[in-house]
């Protein structure tokens, strides 16, 4: 039995503006028996934007497919929300017990209901965005649609979220026919609709033309003064080193740079992230 009722607006709130947004603690993920992912410690604090960088199947989607909570670590542990106001409990997320113990959603007491309300306070671009049939407002609606929220709520989140990505007078196009930056912006605006603490993006401005590349970088550094914490993987390094504050250079699945933008771009890190920066590395 839950022990209290609370809105997932309530964790939203709790959430705001975490010391810790995220930790991953030994996360290791295997495919076939190969480790896709081996992780000693990432800590990734509130309000901080993150690239990761690296060369193709270096890990780093598996990265962000594990915290989105898409999949399940083979071992390791997640930390959510470590907030300077405690941490978010598995009770106000859903889960059965261990009320206020930080934070594993894989771990004892968090059910799938806890790891669903965790996931609504992420959004989630991916390079290739799926639009359904109908129009851009009803695709941008999506998210919240299933949530219970009334009409005229997901009416004005709606057109705030398409105002924020700059397609407000998009709305009632039909959302098949979007060139693949509007389908982009489009689908930034799906996930901002769900006022997420964390975004995660992967390679969302790959294949797209420099203008909407450049909208796209605004919109992120919009939510960025918004406090949001991003996390971004990118094979724009020019994008990293605008935006990001950290970078973490995967190689291999493991952690090869992970310090300040400033210093992997200034050819102060290891020797293979000074190759990488210079072009050398093929990806
Ligand atoms: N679903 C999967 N099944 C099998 N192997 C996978 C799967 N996803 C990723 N991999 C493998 O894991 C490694 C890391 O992949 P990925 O995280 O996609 O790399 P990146 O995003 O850095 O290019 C690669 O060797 C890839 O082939
Ligand atoms: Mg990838």
């Amino acid at each position: 039995m839950r022990a209290a009722t609370r809105n997932p607006g309530d964790v939203l709130e709790a959430a705001a503006a975490p010391a810790m947004a995220l930790a991953c603690v030994g996360l290791r993920k295997e495919y076939a028996g190969r480790a896709a992912l081996d992780l000693d410690r990432l800590d990734v604090p509130g309000r901080e934007t993150l690239a990761v960088v690296g060369p193709s199947g270096a890990g780093k989607s598996t990265l962000l497919r594990l915290i989105a909570l898409l999949e399940r670590p083979d071992s390791g542990e997640l930390r959510f929300g470590l907030s300077a106001a405690g941490p978010i409990s598995a009770e106000a997320a859903g889960g059965s017990t261990a009320t206020g113990a930080p934070v594993d959603p894989w771990g004892n007491g968090w059910g799938e209901a806890g790891r669903v309300t965790l996931r609504r306070q992420m959004g989630f671009v991916t390079q290739k965005t799926v639009m359904f049939t109908g129009t851009v407002a009803e695709n941008v609606a999506y998210g919240l649609g299933l949530r219970g929220v009334p009409a005229d709520e997901v009416r004005r989140r709606v057109g705030e979220a398409l105002e924020t990505v700059g397609l407000e007078h998009a709305a009632g196009w039909p959302a098949r026919f979007l060139s693949g930056g509007e389908a982009q912006r489009v689908a930034l605006a799906r996930a901002l609709i769900g006022r997420p603490s964390i975004i995660l993006l992967d390679e969302a401005t790959a294949n797209l033309d420099p203008a909407n590349v450049g909208i796209i970088e605004r919109i992120i550094t919009g939510q960025r003064q918004r406090g949001t914490t991003i996390i971004m993987v990118t094979h724009n390094l020019g994008q990293a080193r605008r935006l990001a504050d950290r970078v973490l250079f995967l190689w291999e699945g493991r952690t090869e740079y992970l310090g300040p933008a400033v210093g992997f771009f200034s050819g102060s890190g290891v020797p293979r992230a000074r190759a990488f920066v210079a072009g050398e590395l093929v990806y």
